[in-house]
């Protein structure tokens, strides 16, 4: 039985990351067996990809930063996620290319024509069979992210543009997508995410 890929996206401050956790361990206690990881920096040499991305004091050009993102994602889907798919299990990826679309096309306002070929040759087609989009305003987005890595300095209307391509690209493949808001506490939001989770699992193993 294939395994199930399910990516979470969001501003950078949405909770993404506190979610997956405790959404993996919710589907651990119901008996499934998932793995969570990320983007970038899925595997170990996407991780020296992420830090030299983060970490450089340059300013890093849109399509070089493209082309980062792409490999990262290269590697990501070949190594991990697809052997990960073969085995049955279920896969928890905080970000995939809908980032790439958002940050990249929405953001950096690169083409989305050079973006999506990117991501087809980064992907092999593969696309996650569940997103879960944290939605956040953007003023709370600033809010609560500290300020560490080199995004963080992107200006609010970079973020405004990211969070609008986010809620263009969920209505465009509705049955893919769920958007959730990430304003309520983090135990509303997780048990929200488990129901959708759980609800979605359902559905496709029929149990
Ligand atoms: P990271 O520190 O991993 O942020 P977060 O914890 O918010 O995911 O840095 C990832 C940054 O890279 C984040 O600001 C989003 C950005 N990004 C892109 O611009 N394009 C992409 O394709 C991906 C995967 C991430």
């Amino acid at each position: 039985m294939r395994g199930s890929f399910i990516s979470f996206e969001g501003l950078d401050g949405s909770g993404k990351s506190t979610q997956i956790r405790l959404l993996s361990i919710g589907l651990r206690e119901a008996g499934f067996d998932c793995i969570e990881t990320r983007e970038p920096g899925g595997t170990s040499l996407g991780r020296l990809l992420r830090s030299a991305f983060l970490e450089t004091k340059e300013t890093v050009s849109p399509i070089a930063e493209l082309l980062l993102f792409s490999a990262d994602r290269a590697q990501h889907v070949n190594m991990l996620i697809k052997p990960s798919l073969e085995q049955g299990k279920i896969v928890l990826s905080d970000r995939f290319a809908d980032s790439t679309i958002a940050y990249q096309c929405g953001g950096r306002e690169l083409k989305r024509e050079t973006v999506d070929y990117l991501i087809k040759i980064a992907t092999d087609g593969l696309k996650p069979d569940l997103t879960i989009l944290l939605d956040l305003p953007v003023e709370e987005a600033l809010r609560r992210k500290n300020a560490e890595n080199r995004m963080d300095s992107e200006n609010a209307e970079f973020y405004e543009r990211v969070r609008q391509t986010y809620l263009k690209i969920a209505k465009e493949e509705p049955e893919r997508f769920r958007v959730v808001s990430a304003t309520g506490s983090v135990e509303q939001i997780n048990q929200k995410l488990l129901s959708i989770v759980l609800d979605f699992l359902r559905s496709r193993y029929e149990f």
